[in-house]
């Protein structure tokens, strides 16, 4: 009988609705009216030659690597970051090796680096979802050969500082840390191109989420160049579709896009905080395009009535630390209002306010 490997028997799963999203969709992270339009023109552009051919990816990643101000050697293009995370531990974690995450976190770091048959330690967050460093640190030992760190994270929005993350890197000369920036436009922390000094840093950036072009599925991971090399040589040639990589150079030359996109996000961020502040709504504050806030044993009553209204959120009530949490993203200004409206008429309906002020 055909049995798969013991690892992936034992792999948790990951459950995210694959379907049957309408509405005003705040439970993906995504970008919540798309990409820019010099990225649809581009793709009305394209004929059948150009969809014909396999896709030619080291121009585009040339280009990436300009926007970024690295060299080219030591940029990746890949299918998504998920794609990203699942390279690096294809190269790194072998049977024998240890993984550090810090949870709660983004789940496919534990399903790439447990797949593997890698031991996957769990570092779990200091209270309010701190950074709990000096667990990391008294977590990693001789097998430890991959540490992930999404900064900021997912799900609570919270970011550390580059200069931690970096002391942590040269802590672990023996394992790859990668410092996954999915959010980093959100933000502005970054560690890009501090691997010149160490290099076991491996950095990953999205198409996903600022430049709304989730479902093209494009990521960069960047890194040391001779560690790139041996990423590479696990990678397809065609990773990354023609489609994608031609719409690519659109998408990072309309930074103004992207920048008014941002920028209605991090105002908006504002004001939903406050909102569940005045509603007295346990939130963390956030710096990606998300807040995550603590209902209680209403949550699950709160994500029915606002999809009720249209609205979808994402439970995260099973996730570490996370009970009776939903994640709310954030779009557009109107968007905001919308979900605020919602927020206030679904907080009277389920007496939440009440319930928490006491
Ligand atoms: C921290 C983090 N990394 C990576 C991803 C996935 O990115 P991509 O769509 O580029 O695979 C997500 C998506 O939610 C995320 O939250």
């Amino acid at each position: 009988m055909l049995n798969a490997r013991e690892p992936v028997l034992t792999l948790p799963t990951y459950h995210p609705p694959l379907s049957g999203r309408e509405g005003l969709r705040l439970d993906f992270n995504e970008n919540t009216v798309g990409c820019s339009p010099r990225v649809l023109q581009r793709l009305r552009r394209l004929n059948a030659d150009q969809i014909a051919r396999y896709p030619e990816r080291e121009p585009v990643e040339a280009i990436a690597a300009a926007f970024l101000g690295i060299a080219s050697n030591e940029v990746l293009l890949t299918n998504g970051v998920d794609e990203a995370i699942h390279l690096l531990c294809e190269t790194f974690l072998g049977t024998e090796d240890e993984a550090i995450i810090v949870v709660p976190t983004f789940s496919m770091y534990e399903i790439s680096a447990a797949a593997t048959g890698a031991r996957v330690i769990k570092v779990a967050a200091e209270a309010d979802f701190r950074f709990p460093v000096h667990a990391i640190f008294a977590s990693i030992t001789k097998r430890t050969r991959l540490i992930a760190i999404a900064n900021p994270n997912n799900p609570t929005g919270s970011a550390e500082s580059s200069t931690e993350l970096l002391r942590l890197a040269s802590y672990a000369p023996d394992a790859a840390v990668l410092i996954d920036e999915a959010y980093f436009e959100f933000c502005g922390e970054t560690v890009l191109g501090a691997w010149r000094e160490l290099p076991n840093l491996f950095l990953a950036r999205t198409f996903s989420k600022a430049y709304g072009m989730a479902s093209m599925r494009a990521g960069i991971l960047a890194g040391p160049a001779a560690q790139m090399a041996m990423v590479r040589k696990v990678a397809s040639p065609y990773n990354v579709n023609g489609i994608a990589l031609a719409c690519l150079p659109e998408a990072l030359a309309d930074q103004e896009y992207v920048r008014g996109y941002v920028d209605q996000v991090c105002a908006g961020r504002e004001r939903l905080q406050q909102e569940l502040q005045r509603l007295g709504i346990e939130y963390w504050p956030s710096r990606a395009n998300f807040v995550l806030a603590r209902l209680g044993e209403s949550c699950r009553p709160f994500i029915s009535a606002m999809n009720r209204r249209g609205i979808l959120l994402r439970d995260r009530s099973s996730d570490q630390g996370c009970a009776g949490c939903v994640r709310i993203t954030i779009g557009t200004a109107d968007q905001t209002d919308r979900f605020v409206r919602a927020l206030g008429e679904v907080v009277d309906e389920l007496g939440i306010a009440q319930a928490s002020a006491v």
